[in-house]
């Protein structure tokens, strides 16, 4: 072969060999994307293990330098837990709402801001306007709360001195409109005491399934606020009797109470929290709420009386003008079975009718148009309530056993 062939077959050789070695290179990278194509689907499926439901909720306490978070979750503890890769890390601050996987291992989602049902659920006025001068007649009423409820949250000691323990709970008890939330109002203002009210219907449709939780909640933030008045208006509506538990409604209803009265058990009476529970059907409340140790101080608040109602007509028309003509006393006399709230929307009414008239003084014949009104609509009203009477029952039996 002369030396030109030679060169020809080597230069083919060197070729093939090259084209053997981008095959083989081919073939390498060819397996090395199957590879991370199955790495790929694997991270994949694993960020869809971590993301399926249910997550758990938590909160965002602070923030490691190694990257990792403290939250704490809603199923209790604090965990210390990783973020994954997709959650964008500058949302992450302290008290913000996260989704963790469900072992709990990861921060997997930001949660929208939304408002806890809890804060929702419950008023908290630090400082009530309300006095016992706001409130016509009921003296007894206010003596009784004075003795039950401002003393021990102000003077503790004078009843571990003497050695009695103050009851823990008051239910005020009695027709709607005629001072309850009043007097609880009044009494954690003159006690210096913050006043947080929650609504037992609303904890049952409203806030349905959380009624438990809320209990909890609102127990555990008046311990921070004490000396703190925790008053649950329309209780009967958690702590109705029973006849049988049959559907979820029910037990949700029995877990509110069951709740309420682990919160009412777990307190001491000299403890800086009292309870002013109201309700107008007393009788049928569940007589497990008012054993000893719970809600055993009862105080009825009563329709007015003569002397009630010209108490309460006065509290209305103190800033008033009033014209000589007008006579309080018959005002009262004139409005038998009257509820306080009736008597305030008379003393407006008046006030609307001297308006009408260009008037800047309130006179006689304002308030007796304006109880006319008022209490013709009333009559109204309780026609209707007689006539609806039995269904009305009839609704409320359903609906609460
Ligand atoms: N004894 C009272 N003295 C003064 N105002 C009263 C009295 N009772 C009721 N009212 C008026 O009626 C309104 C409703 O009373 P409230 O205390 O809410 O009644 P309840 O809680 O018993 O249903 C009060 O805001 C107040 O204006
Ligand atoms: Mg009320």
């Amino acid at each position: 072969m002369s030396s030109d062939v030679r060169k020809y077959y080597e230069a083919r050789k060197d070729e093939d060999d090259y084209i053997r070695l981008l095959e083989s290179k081919i073939k390498y990278l060819e397996t090395e994307k199957e590879k991370l194509l199955m790495k790929i689907r694997y991270y994949k499926s694993e960020i869809e293990k971590l993301l399926s439901p249910p997550l758990i909720e938590a909160v965002v306490l602070s923030i490691l330098d190694d990257g990792r978070v403290v939250v704490k979750s809603s199923t209790g503890p604090n965990l210390i837990v990783n973020v994954l890769g997709t959650v964008p890390r500058d949302k992450i601050r302290p008290g913000q709402h996260v989704a963790l996987n469900q072992r709990g291992s990861t921060i997997v989602d930001v949660l929208p801001e939304y408002e806890d049902p809890y804060v929702k659920s419950m008023e908290v006025i630090e400082r009530p306007n309300v006095t016992f001068d706001d409130i016509g007649g009921l003296k007894e009423q206010i003596r009784e709360l004075i003795e039950v409820v401002e003393l021990p949250l102000k003077n503790p000691e004078l009843f571990e001195e003497i050695g009695i323990e103050p009851p823990k709970g008051v239910l005020l008890y009695g027709p709607p409109g005629c001072g309850k939330t009043l007097l609880a109002k009044a009494v954690a203002r003159e006690s210096g005491a913050t006043f947080i009210s929650i609504v037992g219907s609303e904890l049952v449709q409203k806030f349905i399934g959380e009624g438990a939780r809320i209990v909890r909640e609102v127990f555990k933030y008046a311990r921070k606020k004490a000396p703190a008045i925790v008053f649950i208006d329309e209780i009967d509506a958690i702590a109705a009797r029973r006849l049988d538990i049959g559907t979820s409604g029910e037990r949700e209803v029995q877990r509110t109470l069951m709740q309420l009265l682990a919160e009412i058990d777990g307190f001491k009476p000299l403890d800086k929290v009292k309870i002013i529970a109201a309700t107008n059907r007393i009788d049928i409340l569940d007589p497990a709420i008012l054993r000893p140790g719970r809600f055993d101080r009862l105080i009825e608040v009563p329709l007015p009386d003569l002397k009630g109602r010209y108490e309460i007509f006065k509290v209305h028309t103190r800033r008033m003008k009033l014209a000589e003509d007008v006579d309080l006393y018959e005002l009262a006399r004139i409005t038998e079975g009257a509820t306080g709230a009736e008597i305030k929307a008379i003393v407006t009414e008046a006030g609307y009718n001297a308006i009408r008239n260009n008037r800047r003084k309130v006179n006689m014949n304002d308030f007796l148009e304006a109880v006319r009104k008022v209490m013709s609509k009333k009559s109204i009203r309780e026609k209707n309530i007689d006539i609806l009477g039995s269904k009305e029952k009839e609704y409320s039996t359903s609906y609460m056993f």
